[in-house]
């Protein structure tokens, strides 16, 4: 059943659980995700990036796919806009029926992120929406997410209150796409933004964080894990070892059905080690 990201996160941290939050590129990547939560009775977060939608040259397609699979799941299952500069996009994909956004303010300064992402909290809690945000690294060209930039924890406190957000997006030491799994989380903060902070927490870039990593981020006090770059790997090294293995294939039903299938099983097995299974 569809449900906004808020009914999974708060449950989730109030449990000291974890939520996992998985990309959606192609429809085939939102069936495996949906059939992977189910299997394990599990929700979960779907998410498409801004970037996926500049790939596919629209939002509708994709995402009201995304969410007709949502609500047909056995599973609470939210569907997110995730790192949306673009405040129209959030508007086309509130009306579309997403149930949940993340504005990244996060190249913005502290003033200007916490003004706008106020005025996309207040119109997405008038449409029933959850709000996931960030805080941004002055001059930082990937904002939060930049190797080495961490949150401190009395800003994000303060940035969680003037703004209103339910999500809040933290930098402890993962960035995005890494490819190997070799990053190294800074566990102590992820306590004291816990503390400090009233809000579920999100790691994003959690590719690159390896499984007794992600499980102690979430006994530490991370709750909404985003993983992405990982997911796609189980995909594409499917997709390479079955054409490898039959070059005359020519039906892309034979080579993408395997593929989706390895991504399921992955997500099964992702959302146990987040103990994201109630
Ligand atoms: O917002 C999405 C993520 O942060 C995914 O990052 O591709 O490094 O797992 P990743
Ligand atoms: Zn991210």
């Amino acid at each position: 059943m569809l449900v906004t990201s808020a009914e999974i996160v708060h449950p989730a941290a109030a449990a000291d659980r974890g939520a996992g939050a998985f990309n959606v590129i192609q429809v085939e990547l939102a069936e495996a995700l949906s059939r992977g939560a189910s299997a394990v009775g599990a929700p979960v977060i779907l998410q498409i990036s801004e970037n996926a939608v500049k790939y596919h040259g629209a939002l509708a397609p994709i995402g009201l796919a995304t969410i007709n699979i949502a609500e047909n799941s056995d599973q609470p299952v939210a569907v997110h806009l995730d790192h949306a500069e673009s405040v129209p996009l959030i508007h086309e994909a509130v009306a579309l029926g997403f149930t949940s956004v993340m504005y990244d303010g996060s190249k913005l300064d502290f003033a200007d992120n916490v003004a706008t992402t106020r005025e996309v909290v207040q119109f997405c809690h008038d449409h029933g929406v959850s709000v996931e945000a960030e805080i941004g690294e002055v001059g930082g060209k990937d904002g939060v997410h930049a190797p080495g930039v961490k949150t401190d924890p009395q800003d994000a406190a303060k940035f969680a209150e003037d703004t209103g957000v339910d999500a809040l997006a933290v930098a402890v030491g993962s960035s995005h796409a890494m490819t190997t799994r070799t990053a190294e989380l800074d566990f102590d903060r992820v306590a004291a933004i816990r503390e400090a902070v009233s809000v579920p927490l999100v790691l994003h870039g959690s590719s690159g964080v390896a499984d007794e990593n992600l499980t102690r981020a979430i006994e530490a006090g991370m709750t909404k894990v985003n993983i992405s770059t990982h997911l796609n790997h189980a995909f594409t090294d499917t997709v390479r070892e079955v054409l490898a293995a039959h070059p005359e294939m020519v039906d892309t039903r034979k080579y993408l059905g395997p593929a989706r299938d390895a991504v399921q099983a992955e997500v099964s097995r992702l959302l146990g080690v987040l103990n994201a299974i109630p």
